[in-house]
């Protein structure tokens, strides 16, 4: 038997451990691999590096050197085998250098997304914010505001009553009682939230929806500075073009009272203008001296005005939406759409 030396000793266990390697199948195949070759105390390539202690000084650096390449080699290829049989064929027909997707982002509710829009124009025309509970007694949700109890609205078919004298809040007027008792005026603030009525779920009907009070006192605040305002937020919010009319009619809390539209100038996609049908956005008025008088205000001294709006509604005909439960399904696809 010829004597071969240790140098081509390690290209034979090289060559050996490398089909091993290609070979495993699996994980604990694998494993077994590396054992056989590169193990502590049973490795074949290991032991060799072991015994270089006993070898003569002259063979020592080459083929200690050699015994270095062949381990590095065969913990390389045990590597590669190894994320080759966790990635399956992925490993080498994906290809890396593609940008990654994007981490999942939520968005904003569309309705929230109004309710925002909103806020911003009051504010820059000099608002504040306000809030009331949702659960509210029949004095702040009816009397205060003018609305005695045998009104239709106060009935139990309207209206979701927790007790004879506590119920859901109907409208978020009470929310003008509520921050007059708190703050002495001058007033201005709108106040969004959710209102509850005894309504049947369909195109056009939630029994809990949103809505967006604002409320205005102080001295000498006129109808001109209510027709203003609210003109005013209209084009803000849908652009300069946009018409506003305000057709009378009747809330036990305003005197007079009126129901706001606006005709908005759509541009098409290919530059065409079209006008829109009047749209009804809210119901508003001068508040009523009875309601300035049920807070403790005089008055002969303090005027306002006062609307509500519901910002589903303006959400609707900002997408073009024809059915409100659509909002309220919170099927991603559909909400998606409004997230940018
Ligand atoms: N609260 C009324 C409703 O829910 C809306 C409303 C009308 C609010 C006129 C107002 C207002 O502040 O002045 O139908």
């Amino acid at each position: 038997m010829s004597e071969t030396s240790p140098i081509d000793a390690l290209r034979a266990l090289e060559a050996e451990a490398l089909e091993a390697v290609a070979e495993a199948a699996d994980a604990s195949a694998l494993e077994g691999a590396r054992i056989a070759y590169l193990g502590r105390s049973e490795g074949r390539i290991s032991a060799i590096l072991r015994g270089l202690g006993s070898m003569p000084a002259e063979e020592r650096p080459a083929v200690g050197q050699e015994a270095n390449r062949v381990k590095s080699v065969v913990g390389e290829a045990l590597e590669a085998r190894a994320a080759a049989l966790q990635g399956g064929s992925a490993a080498s027909s994906e290809d890396l250098t593609l940008p990654a997707r994007g981490p999942w982002k939520g968005g904003l509710h569309p309705i929230t997304q109004a309710i925002d829009e909103i806020w911003d124009i009051f504010r820059d025309l000099g608002f504040s914010r306000a809030r009331g509970p949702e659960a509210d007694s029949v004095w702040y949700n009816f009397e205060a505001l003018n609305t005695p109890l045998d009104h239709p609205a106060a009935d139990e078919q309207d209206t979701l009553y927790l007790t004879d004298s506590v119920l859901l809040r109907s409208h978020t007027s009470p929310v003008q009682i509520r921050t007059m008792e708190a703050y002495e005026p001058p007033i201005r603030i709108v106040a969004p939230g959710w209102v509850y009525r005894r309504d049947t779920y369909d195109a056009t009907h939630t029994p809990a929806f949103m809505q967006i009070e604002g409320l205005v006192i102080d001295e000498g605040v006129t109808f001109v500075d209510f027709k203003g305002t609210l003109a005013e937020f209209a084009r803000r919010y849908w652009g300069p073009d946009t018409e506003v009319r305000f057709r009378p009619s009747f809330f036990p809390f305003t005197e007079p009272s009126a129901e706001v539209d606006v005709k908005r100038v759509i541009t098409r996609p290919d530059g065409t203008r079209e006008e829109t049908d009047w749209l009804e956005i809210m119901g508003a008025g001068m508040v009523d001296p009875a309601v300035i008088a049920n807070v403790g205000y005089d008055p002969e001294r303090y005027t306002g005005w006062a609307f509500g709006m519901g910002p589903a509604r303006i959400a609707m005909l900002k997408h073009g939406v024809s059915d409100l439960r659509t909002f309220f399904e919170n099927d991603v696809r559909f909400l998606s759409q409004f997230s940018s």
